[in-house]
Formats: structure tokens, C-alpha cells, sequence
């Protein structure tokens, strides 16, 4: 028996059935695979000489990717999305009440709809493969499980457990999986066939497996109504925090599921629906799926328009200065893309505290469970260090992280030039240092450019590639495909200050700075930004950074692009003053034992003001605004290749609100010719900084948008 994507093959009473979707690297369950399943599934049933099934995917290494997503953007009213949760539900009903046993073999993702399937299933199996992904990611997506993951999941594995998984959109290696009780075994991939087949053959003569039960806190808190409540009360909680009230799926997803446990699976599952319905057309979910689909695009871009070269392999990166961000990178890139990471500084001691730095970051893995004691071992000999540039001459890749000073650095970039190999890849790790004038002193600027990574290098996702109009694609390709291997969504952009990210970011972070010398409180801007939705307000933001480097930064950004830039004089008195925020335990706010006590009222007396009340939309307007219009002028100016690129950067470099898509997704959602309108306004009643980017004039003329209108 075969149909186009699932093919079934019955020996000694065991029915094979493989999924493997034609022309797509992972399986997804659109209608198609859902009507052949459920065929398959009916003659299966009836079959007399089929004792068990056997689910597996015929693909390397993909199981399954869950619902079709190309499949439920497309839906444009409720009753499409009801009929679509429906017809998942129904099929994956008829799994469940297969009669025989079903054991599901599971190699690579295992996701969403992937995962609800194989919980109707009776004995599930998962590889060591390191693609094996399992879990519930689509909260992510501002959906929810809505083929029965809500009423499965609590039931198999207990209440507390399913929540962890479902509210985050969480997704598990097979090993977790199998702690947590979610499958039954973890075998190699090469024996998977061979031990699915013996578990379905147990299970056809009868044999039942156990499972845990989840001990005395189950008893009290997962099969107990009393408990439950408890549970559900912390998570609501725990939800309102995390999601400001900006996100509605976590809080559907914990209704669906305390509704099914309270009145039975079947109200449970018409729970799922109709929070899927609402959802599935809502903003939220549109914009979030925009970002992945944004996401993966990016994440196959070669980082140069056109036809592209092959990037270099890089497998020896060596890194110049071994302080914070030096000993970050190296150790970093040790961790991820298991290079082998040459350290220069210039004292002995130095090379050692930034070697111990960068093997901290191994040991936090190692702690967490993250990596094996022998990848530790394994990537910790990786590192090594030296005074002068013994070793570099091997270097693929360099990357220089020295004081933030021009003649520095331009010294550092010559001595490299004579000590490395041809091929070799210069990259200055910069926040604010023009590349082109590094790359000028060189004889081959054509291999310059910049990597600026964001603190904490380990944690944040995003690499902005710096080019100057000499560097050559071949360098922008490998410095591209590394930084990937390092785990980050990596943005090409021009070298202009500030780049992308701190281009946007400097006026924003000036007008909340203008804000507070005009006498509005401080923690009232930090909360009406985190109401925007946010993950920390800006003035928050300028005391994390230090009040002496966003001076610094400042007053490069002012001196590139005069009066717009113009940092108020708030963050220069305060440093006057000796205040550079977190880092000496005062700024704006006070620090005691590097815990925040609340805003330093006698910031207030150093200023001279006397803070009043101010609505909050009115600080939101002129912020957002601020940074949405520089981001139409620095795209204008081409510092990112496109609206994607600029939107993934804000939302990964600085936080900017997902759910809105990032900022230029946000002014098409906003309206150009009424975000003219905004900035009209802005400029009337605070000053020229305002004037509207001549593209937006543009735009709203013509009724452009950044996107197409539709998903
Ligand atoms: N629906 C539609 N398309 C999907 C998909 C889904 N659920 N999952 C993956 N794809 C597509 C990707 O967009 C990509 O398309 P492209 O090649 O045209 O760009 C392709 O499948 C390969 O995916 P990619 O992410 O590049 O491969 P990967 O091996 O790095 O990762 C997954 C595979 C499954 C881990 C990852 O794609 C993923 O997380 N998918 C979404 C899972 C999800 O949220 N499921 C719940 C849906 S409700």
C-alpha cells in the first residue's frame, strides 16, 4: 500500500507505516497526509492479519514538524479554523481508539501535532539523534495545542510537568523526554526499526508497560482537584508576568487544559478548538508566525544578494584581547561551533583570566546538564592562549576585541596582517568604530569587516556582519556561516554608525533621557516602555549598559548625525556626578549588593527637577517613534539588506516587542501615512528630531508598505 506521502509495508503481522512527505525536508500534517492517514488507518483496522503498527518517518532526520503552518496562516475565517482543529482532532481520535497497539518510532523533531499524535499512540520510542526534538512549541507560534496535547499530555506525564511544556512551547532532547515520561525508550538511531518492531510485538501478545506515577506531590497536586487548583493558580500568575498580558495563548492553553481536566476530554478538546479558532486569525499569532518563517529565510541567507561563493570552513578562530567580550566570543564559539580557539593578549595574566572566563562558560553547560563531561573535556582543550601571535598564522578567523580606540585597534589589524595566512578572515568585534577606518590602514581590506556580538555573547542571539564597500563576499559569506555555527541569527549591515541596532536604539534611549530633564518620573517611562512591551524599560537599559559607555556611544551617534542625535544632558551629569549605573551600584536607580532598590530619588536634586505624572501613551509615542522613524531612515540608507533583516535584528539585538512583529512590520501594521501623521505631530510640539524619514513621506504618497499585506 502506498499513497503520496505515507507508504505501509505489513510483515509477520506487523504493519509499517512510514511518513514522508514528497519534496519537503520535514513532515508537516496538512490535509493531504491527514486524509491518507485516516485511509491507511481504516484499512489497517480491518485488516486480520495486522496484529500492531509500527509509525516511523521515512525522513534522515525528521519525524514530524507538526501542523501544516503554511496551511493554518492561510485560514481567514473561525469556522475554516474550527473545521481545520476539527478534522486533527477527529483523526487523531481514531489513532487513539486504534484497537491495536500503535507504537510510534520517533527519529528527529517531534512537534505539535508530531507529539499529539505519537501521546494517542500506546508505546513511544525516541533516538539519540541530536535533531530529536520533542515538545509543544505552539504557544510560540500564539497558538495552542489543539489536537488533544491539552488533555494528553497532563494525563501521561501529570499536570505540573505538561505545564512546563505546553505554556513555554517547550522542546525537549529524547533524553529529557524520557525523564519526564513523555516516551517510553531512548535507543540509538541505527536499532530504532529493530526495537520498535519488538514493542509492537509485545504489545500485540499482551504485554502492557508501566509507568510512573509521579510519587506523593502527583498524588497531592496533579490527581487532586484541590492541588490542581493550586497549580493552575501559581501558573496564571506565573503567565500574567512573563507575558505582560501581551501574549493570549499561554493563558487559552492553561484553560484547555484545566477544562479537560475537570469535565473529561471531549469538553476538553472543544476548549482546544475554540481557543485555537480565536487565535489562529488573531494579530499575535500572525505576527509571530511572520517571525519564524522571517527566522528560517534568514537563517539560509548566504548574507550577500546573488549569486554567492562557498564560505571558508573556519576551524582555528583566533581572538585578540581576552578580556569581557574576547574571553565571551572564544569560549562561545569553543561551545557551539567546536573550533579550536587561540587567545592573544597582552600579560600572561590577562591571557589566564580570560581563559578561565571562557571555560566558565563550559562549566555553566556542564552544570546544567547542557553537555556531557567529555564534550567539556572535549571542547575545554579547544582553548588555549599566548602573549604574542604564536598560533595565529593557522587562523581561519580573527577576531580582534581590544580597547574601543581607533589606533588601537588599526595597530592590532596591522601586526595581523603580517602574521596571518592569505585566506584568513579579519573581523573587528566594534560597537562604534567605523570598519572602513580600521580597513583603510590594510593592505587587503577586501577580508576586513566587523562581528558585533551583544552582551552577554553566550546568551543573546543576534551577530550583526559589519561590511564596508571593500569587503569581499567571500569574507562576508564565511564570517556569515560561523557566526550561524555560533548559534546566532546573523545580519549583514553597512558600515554606518551605529550599524543597525544602536542606530535605532540611540534616539530612543535620547528621548527617554529628555523625558527625565523635563521632569517625567523615571520609573514611569521604564514601565509605560515595558507596557509597550518591552523586556526592560530604557532608562533600566541605560544602567545595565553603564552610563559611561552610553555616553560614549552617544556622542558618537551625535557626532554622525548632528541634531537628531542630540543626547540630552542627563546621563552626562549623572556621570559627572560619579553615577555609572548598575556597574558602580548608582545611576538612576540604586544598587545595593547588585540587587535594585528603586529609583535614586537624588537623581531628581541632581538634575534639578521636580518629576510630575505623564500618560503613558504620550511617553510611548515619542520613544517608539523615535526609534521607528530612524529605522525608515538607516533602511533608506540601505544599513540592512531588507525589512526582514531589520525586524529580526530589533526583536533579537534589543527586544522589540515579537508580538508586534518588529518595527517596520509594526509601521505597516500602524499605517505609513498615519505614522506621518504621528511624527507631524511629534515635530510640532518637541522639535525637528521628528521630521519624518523621507521614505515614510514616500511611502504613505504611493500607499507602500514594508511587507506584502498578506502573511
Ligand atoms: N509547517 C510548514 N513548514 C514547516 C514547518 C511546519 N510546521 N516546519 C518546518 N517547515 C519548513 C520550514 O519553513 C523550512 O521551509 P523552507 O525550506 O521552504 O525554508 C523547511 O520546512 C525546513 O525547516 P528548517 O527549519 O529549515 O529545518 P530544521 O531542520 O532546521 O528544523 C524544525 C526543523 C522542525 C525543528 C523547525 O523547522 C521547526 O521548529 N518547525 C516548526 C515546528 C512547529 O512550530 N510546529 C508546530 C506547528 S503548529
Amino acid at each position: 500500500m502506498s499513497g503520496t506521502a505515507i507508504s505501509t509495508h505489513v510483515a509477520d503481522g506487523i504493519a509499517r507505516v512510514v511518513f514522508d512527505v514528497p519534496g519537503s525536508p520535514v513532515n508537516t500534517i496538512g490535509t493531504v497526509v491527514k486524509d491518507e492517514l485516516e485511509a491507511t488507518l481504516m484499512e489497517l483496522r480491518g485488516a486480520g492479519s495486522v496484529r500492531a503498527i509500527v509509525l516511523s518517518s521515512g525522513k534522515p532526520d525528521n519525524f514530524m514538524a507538526g501542523a501544516d503552518i503554511e496551511e493554518f496562516v492561510r485560514l481567514e475565517t473561525a469556522e475554516q479554523a474550527l473545521r481545520l482543529v476539527r478534522a486533527g482532532q477527529a483523526l487523531i481520535n481514531k489513532l487513539a481508539d486504534f484497537g491495536k497497539p500503535v507504537v510510534v518510532a520517533i527519529n528527529g523533531a517531534c512537534l505539535g501535532g508530531g507529539l499529539e499524535a505519537s501521546l494517542a499512540c500506546t508505546y513511544r520510542i525516541a533516538t539519540t539523534h541530536p535533531k530529536t526534538r520533542i515538545g509543544l512549541p505552539e504557544v510560540q507560534l500564539g497558538i495552542i495545542p489543539a489536537a488533544g496535547g491539552c488533555q494528553r499530555l497532563p494525563r501521561l506525564i501529570g499536570l505540573r510537568r505538561a505545564l512546563d511544556i505546553i505554556l513555554a512551547g517547550k522542546t525537549v532532547p529524547a533524553a529529557v523526554a524520557h525523564r519526564r515520561g513523555i516516551v517510553d525508550e531512548v535507543v540509538h538511531p541505527a536499532v530504532l526499526d529493530e526495537v520498535a518492531e519488538r514493542a509492537a510485538r509485545r504489545l500485540a501478545d499482551g504485554w502492557r508497560p508501566t509507568r510512573p506515577t509521579g510519587g506523593v506531590m502527583g498524588a497531592l497536586l496533579d490527581r487532586n482537584p484541590i492541588g490542581r487548583r493550586i497549580v493552575a493558580s501559581q501558573a496564571e500568575k506565573q503567565i500574567r508576568r512573563s507575558t505582560g498580558g501581551h501574549y493570549p495563548a499561554p493563558l487559552a492553553a492553561l484553560d484547555a487544559v484545566m477544562h479537560g481536566l475537570a469535565k473529561g476530554v471531549d469538553a476538553g478538546l472543544d476548549r482546544e478548538a475554540e481557543h485555537f479558532a480565536e487565535l489562529a486569525l488573531g494579530e499575535v499569532s500572525r505576527h509571530l508566525v511572520q517571525i519564524f518563517f522571517a527566522d528560517r529565510s534568514l537563517a539560509k541567507d548566504t548574507g550577500v544578494d546573488g549569486p554567492a561563493p562557498q564560505p571558508r570552513p573556519v576551524r582555528n578562530l583566533a581572538v585578540v584581547g581576552a578580556g569581557f567580550m574576547g574571553a565571551a566570543i572564544g569560549g562561545t564559539a569553543a561551545l557551539k561551533a567546536s573550533v579550536d580557539v587561540r587567545f592573544r593578549d597582552a600579560a600572561p595574566d590577562r591571557v589566564q583570566a580570560g581563559l578561565n572566563a571562557a571555560r566558565s562558560i563550559l562549566e555553566r553547560r556542564l552544570k546544567r546538564k547542557r553537555i556531557s563531561r567529555h564534550e567539556y573535556y572535549r571542547k575545554r582543550a579547544l582553548l588555549s592562549g599566548a602573549t604574542d601571535l604564536t598560533g595565529f598564522h593557522r587562523a581561519d578567523l580573527v577576531i580582534e576585541a581590544v580597547f574601543e580606540d581607533l589606533d588601537v585597534k588599526r595597530q592590532v589589524f596591522r601586526e595581523l596582517e603580517a602574521a596571518v595566512r592569505d585566506n584568513c578572515v579579519l573581523a573587528s568585534n566594534t560597537s562604534t568604530i567605523p570598519i572602513s577606518r580600521i580597513a583603510e590602514v590594510m593592505d587587503r581590506p577586501d577580508r576586513v569587516l566587523g562581528m558585533h556580538f551583544f552582551s552577554p555573547v553566550e546568551k543573546m542571539l543576534l551577530l550583526e556582519i559589519i561590511v564596508t564597500d571593500k569587503t569581499s563576499p567571500s569574507a562576508t559569506v564565511t564570517a556569515v556561516a560561523f557566526g550561524r555555527a555560533m548559534g546566532k541569527k546573523t545580519v549583514v549591515v553597512r558600515d554606518r554608525p551605529g550599524f543597525w541596532v544602536n542606530r535605532i536604539l540611540s534616539p530612543y534611549i535620547n528621548e527617554s533621557a529628555r523625558l527625565v530633564e523635563e521632569g517625567v518620573k523615571i520609573e514611569e517611562i521604564d514601565a509605560a516602555m515595558k507596557h509597550f512591551g518591552f523586556p526592560v524599560g530604557p532608562i533600566t537599559l541605560l544602567d545595565e549598559v553603564g552610563l559611561d559607555v552610553a555616553y560614549k556611544a552617544g556622542h558618537v551617534m551625535h557626532e554622525a548625525f548632528g541634531q537628531r542625535m542630540q543626547p540630552g544632558g542627563a546621563v552626562a551629569r549623572l556621570l559627572e556626578a560619579g553615577r555609572k549605573g548598575r556597574k558602580n551600584g548608582t545611576g538612576f536607580y540604586r544598587y545595593e549588593d547588585g540587587k535594585r532598590k528603586g529609583v535614586d530619588e537624588s537623581a531628581y536634586d541632581l538634575l534639578k527637577i521636580d518629576p510630575q505624572p505623564v500618560p503613558g501613551p504620550d511617553i510611548q509615542n515619542r520613544l517608539i517613534f523615535a526609534m521607528l522613524n530612524e529605522a525608515a531612515l538607516a533602511l533608506e540608507e540601505e544599513v540592512v539588506r531588507s525589512p526582514r533583516d531589520g525586524d529580526i535584528a530589533a526583536i533579537f539585538g534589543i527586544g522589540f516587542p515579537p508580538f508586534v512583529g518588529g518595527p517596520l512590520r509594526y509601521l505597516d501594521g500602524y499605517g505609513i501615512a498615519r505614522s506621518v501623521d504621528m511624527l507631524a505631530r511629534l515635530e510640532h510640539a518637541y522639535g525637528e528630531r521628528f521630521a519624518a524619514a523621507p521614505l515614510l513621506r514616500r511611502m504613505a504618497d504611493g500607499a507602500e508598505r514594508f511587507y506584502p499585506s498578506s502573511p
